[in-house]
Order: C-alpha cells, then structure tokens, then sequence
C-alpha cells in the first residue's frame, strides 16, 4: 500500500465539483438515488448517509430528502428500507413492489397508502443524519420547522426497533434479513442462512446482474435465500412477534447506530426544548446490552450474534468496529478497537487505505464481492469520525485523505478492492459522493 498524499487545491476544488455533479444527477425531485441504474428508488439508510453530504450543497434539499423518506414511514414506526418511485418500470429493480405488496401484506402493521415500500428496514442513522443537517443551519431548518416535524417520527422509529425488535429481550435490536443491517452478502450470514431453504432461482429474475459483474454481487444462491426470507416475513404479514423468525441477528453496526442516533435524538429534543433524558437513558442501556452481548475479548472487536442458536458467530466483519462511534466507550475496549482497526486482519495505514468489510485474513475473504472484502465509502466515513473521537488523529487525517483520493479516483465507486482501491459494483454512487462532500467540509484547501 502507497499511504495516500495530500491532493492540491485544484484536485480538492475538482473533487468538490464531481461529487456535486454526482448528487444533483441523482436527485430526483424529493429524494436521491443510491445509484441511477443499479438503485433507481429511495434506500433508507442511503438517504441518511446522502443527506449528510447533502447538507453543504443544500440544506433545504438535505431536510428534504429526510422527510421524503419518512413521508413513507408505517404507522407501527418502521421506516421501510425502500421507497419506491412509481415512474420506474417494475422490472428496473427486483424485489419490486409487487413482491412485497405493502399495500396489502402491509396494511396491519400500519403501511401507507398510496406509496409502495419494502417491509424490510436498514440501520438507523437518521436521527444522527437530521441533527446534522440542523447542525449545518440552524436558521433554515427552524424556519421549516424541520426539527419539530421528524422528531416524533424519529422517536416512533426508535420505540418501533425498542418495542418489535428486541427479539432475545435484552434491548439490542435484532435485523430478520441480511439486508437489514446494510452489509447484505458479510460472511456473518453464512451460517444463519445455511438454514435457509433457498427459492429457487428459476422462481424471480435478478435486475442487479444487468448493471453489476457477477464476480462483484451476490450468488444466486444467496438471492434464493434472501428471497425465501423476505416472502416468508411477506407472508406473516410483517409481524414481528409469534413464531420465531428463522433468520435473527444482533448486529453491532446496526446496534451503534442506533445508539450514536439516539444521542442525536437527546440532542434534537434539547434544540426543542423537550426531555433528553429518556435518549440518554435508553442510549446509555444500549451501550451496556452492547458490550454484554456482543463484545469479545479474544477478537477484539464487537461480534455479531445469532439468536437462533444463542452464540456469537466468529467472523471478523467491519461492523463489529462500527462501535468507535458510540461515545463513553470503557477505555479498554475502545483501545483494542484501535489496535483492530490497524492490525493484521483490517491492516489500516499498513495493508490498507480503507478498512475492508471483512477481515482480510478471513477464509471467505474476497475483494471484489458485496460485503465481503471491498471496502465501503459510508463504512470508513463513519470509522474516521470514530477514531477522531478516541483520540487517533493522525490515523483519522490519514484515512480521510485516503477516502478522498479512492473515492475520486474511483469514479465514486459504490466500493473499491481496499487493497488496490479498483473500482467494484456500479460508480457515480450517491453516498460516496456524499461522505467526500462532507469530509472535504472539514479539509481547508491545501492542509488535506
Ligand atoms: N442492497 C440490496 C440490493 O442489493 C437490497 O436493499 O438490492
């Protein structure tokens, strides 16, 4: 690995322009695509990580793009992990709203009308998302009245992961799909999903192989197994409690974003002159069921949890180290988490500029495939704040530079080889965009 140097002022200025360029090609008129062929609807957890980057273009159009997204919300707080635009033809993305039907298989757990969704939800940033973008200005989101409108829909997505999602009992949430916590093909699924009886893959015709190499996405055998979960929740009609759901995880990263976002929920409260202390206590309850239930020593990262069979799954995946933002860490975890970060399976500052998904000495390791080796653009946004905030400056200064200059070089690749940095899945994608937009806010032109 070539450590990253800095880019000049003009490289900066250009790299400013093309992710401009990127966002406002994307933007639909309410919302933002993830990516115009391979994701033409509105991805939930996308939207938080876009209108985050989207705030130093136009704040107004960031408060938008939340508030599109929880115009879509169900009545029992879900937030849908896909908003789909009816102008799209149904064979332009499968699932398609014709699989998930949440019109009618939805109408129970309180689906909107008139707008089709997934039932399916994805990590919750949004809270962390709409306090930043009020952070960016203050004046227009008060004016908007932005705060006062998303906080009793971001405090009843909250309650809804508290209430329905608590699948063991011990306050963390638990994800029933892999596409739940976001990292949809990580070698964490592998064993929960052996017990998944496929579809099979004469039964649905994948849209994703039309814009993305095989080599890069998820096997068929996978999407089998991914279909045969979602029909099954489809068909219990988006039920949480009852029988057992056949696929259920703890994640870490999920799980500490959800904390990170119910401390921005104290903080929203405050700004609107509401209690912050039921965020607080439920943020500080989180972070201990976290470190009970999912930390482990020897690895020295936080590991996912399979509730089916009770037991921590052994697989080294970058969300166990998505906990270095969850603030008032013990000393001695956060310091391990340092020492992970950089150490031989991560390999940050040494083997790699980003941190891979997955563990790079891991058996299942491959640095093309979705989830199981690339490195990620909102993943390593979120790991430079992480470190920034337990005190590794100069590995954060580093990492910054190196998300910048991939992410350009790249094409703003959807995820790039973190060993090689080559272009992998689809490029112009909107939330690589969006973490440059935002970490070039904090890079004054020429001390990159
Ligand atoms: N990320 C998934 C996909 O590839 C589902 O949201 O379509």
């Amino acid at each position: 690995m070539t450590p990253p140097t800095a880019p000049a002022s003009a490289a900066l200025r250009h790299l400013r322009d093309a992710s401009v360029r990127v966002l406002l090609t994307n933007w639909t008129g309410g919302s933002t695509v993830p990516s115009g062929n391979l994701y033409p609807h509105q991805w939930s957890w996308d939207s938080a990580f876009i209108a985050i980057g989207l705030r130093h273009l136009s704040p107004r159009r960031a408060q938008r793009e939340l508030e599109t997204l929880f115009g879509a919300q169900w009545d029992d707080g879900r937030v849908p992990h896909i908003v789909f635009n009816p102008a799209i033809p149904l064979d332009a993305y499968f699932p398609s709203p014709d699989f998930w039907r949440s019109g009618t298989a939805g109408r129970e757990a309180g689906a909107p009308r008139g707008i089709e969704t997934s039932g399916l939800v994805q990590p919750p940033v949004h809270a962390l998302a709409a306090w930043l973008v009020h952070e960016y200005d203050p004046q227009t989101s008060s004016r908007r009245g932005f705060l006062r409108r998303l906080y009793p829909r971001l405090t009843a997505w909250h309650d809804y992961l508290a209430v329905h999602r608590d699948l063991a009992g011990h306050g963390l949430a638990a994800v029933v799909h892999p596409w739940e916590p976001g990292m949809d093909n990580s070698p964490c699924w592998d064993t929960p999903l052996s017990r998944i009886v496929p579809a099979p893959a004469s039964s649905f015709r994948r849209a994703d192989l039309a814009h993305g190499a095989a080599a890069d996405r998820p096997t068929d055998l996978d999407y089998g197994r991914y279909v045969r979960l979602a029909a099954g929740y489809r068909d219990r009609r988006y039920r949480d409690g009852g029988a057992p759901h056949p696929f259920a995880v703890e994640d870490p990263g999920f799980n500490a974003l959800y904390i990170v976002s119910e401390h921005a929920l104290a903080s929203i409260a405050e700004a609107l002159g509401e209690d912050p202390r039921p965020h607080r206590a439920r943020a500080r309850a989180l972070t201990t069921a976290l470190v009970e239930r999912l930390w482990d020593p020897q690895a020295g990262m936080f590991l996912c949890h399979d509730i089916g069979t009770g037991t921590l799954i052994p697989e080294r995946s970058v969300t166990g180290l998505l906990p270095l933002l969850v603030p008032g860490l013990p000393t001695g975890i956060a310091e391990a988490l340092l020492r992970t970060v950089t150490g031989d399976h991560f390999g940050l500052g040494s083997t790699t500029a980003l941190v891979p998904s997955y563990d790079l000495r891991g058996p299942a390791y491959d640095s093309a495939r979705y989830w199981r080796g690339p490195a990620w653009f909102n993943v390593n946004w979120a790991i430079e704040r992480g470190l920034r905030q337990y005190g590794a400056v100069p590995e954060a200064d580093a990492l910054k530079r190196a998300v910048l200059v991939s992410a350009g070089a790249s094409g703003f690749a959807e995820y790039v080889d973190p060993r090689t940095g080559r272009a992998r899945g689809t490029t112009d994608f909107s939330w690589t965009a969006a973490a440059v937009l935002d970490l070039l806010a904090t890079t004054p032109e020429g001390t990159a």
